[in-house]
């Protein structure tokens, strides 16, 4: 397949090189609130599938959207419209990386599905990721994959592990999380397979801050402390709300089978230990990207 990755960040980057294995595949820089250089790159390299990884999440993290509402909206809305208006018109699958960062809970343990609703709006960045798939889901070619606390094997500050590791103060709440080699995964199946709608793509079962920590002081590094802070204290550092919550992943079961978090995580940091020195040379640049869950 002839693949066009939107978003040269954490996912598209890694994404690129896990399809670039067996698709013909290329990660593109282009703006996409361009509907004419779009079109002119779907055109030129003769895509059949778009990827949009692109996206404003925020320098430190997603309370950069609170004072940059414009950017964000540009990037998380107007771009993933463009992208779906070009889509729709030539027939050209579009998958799009979202967020389950629009709901709030567990949903009664049941965790929200598909067809919940969001109840989370509580940040600019959460609202402008519920406002692009109200308009994408009306895209028979597109398909929405739903992600939450990225996990993989390799130390980044956009890895949800290196994250709370770095983090002084840490909450705990139950959450869905996401290893990103499945997130990849899915993103084959749904190519091959044709999908369309939405999709939580999260590893079965929610999983606490505080066991993902005590894992990784089990495998990776055993003198490592950490200290939890309530959601309350949270608010003194967080400009913004986070979401915390728990996603159904029945759906996504249907067509194919994920690790549990909890099995998947102690896989990952098996991995994650052979990188802990590059990670242990970058933890001081990852200290300040302050507190958020
Ligand atoms: N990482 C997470 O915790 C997480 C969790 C759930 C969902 N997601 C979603 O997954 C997607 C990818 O996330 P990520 O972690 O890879 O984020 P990332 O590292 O910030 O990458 C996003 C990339 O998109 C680029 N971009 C922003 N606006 C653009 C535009 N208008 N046109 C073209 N490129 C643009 C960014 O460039 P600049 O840096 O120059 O803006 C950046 O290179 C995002 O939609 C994000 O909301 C991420």
């Amino acid at each position: 397949m002839k693949i066009i990755i939107y978003g040269a960040g954490f996912i598209g980057t890694h994404l690129e090189k896990n399809l670039a294995a067996d698709h013909e595949v290329v990660l593109l820089k282009t703006n996409i609130t361009s509907k004419e250089d779009i079109e002119r790159d779907v055109e030129n390299f003769g895509a059949q599938v778009i990827v949009n990884c692109a996206g404003k999440t925020g320098k430190p993290n997603i309370d950069w959207c609170e004072d940059h509402k414009k950017e964000t909206l540009d990037s998380n809305v107007l771009g993933p419209i463009v992208l779906s208006d070009i889509s729709q018109a030539k027939g050209i699958r579009l998958i799009h990386v979202s967020s389950g960062c629009i709901y709030q809970g567990d949903n009664g343990g049941k965790g929200f599905s598909e067809l919940d609703a969001p109840n989370f709006c509580g940040s600019f960045y959460s609202r402008t990721k519920i406002w692009a798939e109200e308009y994408l889901v009306s895209n028979p070619h597109s398909c929405i994959l739903r992600l939450r606390m990225p996990i993989t094997a390799y130390p980044n500050p956009k890895n949800f592990i290196t994250k709370i590791v770095g983090y002084e103060k840490v909450i705990s709440v139950e959450n869905s999380v996401t290893i990103i080699e499945d997130l990849f995964r899915v993103i084959r199946v749904a190519i091959e397979k044709n999908l369309s709608g939405v999709y939580n793509v999260t590893n079965p079962y929610p999983i606490t801050h505080k066991e993902i920590l005590d894992m990784y002081k089990e495998i990776v590094d055993p003198s490592f402390t950490y200290n939890i802070m309530s959601l309350e204290e949270l608010k003194k550092y967080a400009k913004a709300p986070r979401s915390n919550c728990v996603l159904n992943t029945d759906k996504l079961s249907q067509v194919i089978q994920l690790d549990d978090s909890r099995v998947a995580l102690r896989k990952v940091l098996e991995e994650y230990k052979l990188h802990f020195k590059e990670m242990q040379g970058k933890k001081e640049g990852i200290n300040d990207s302050c507190f958020c869950g």
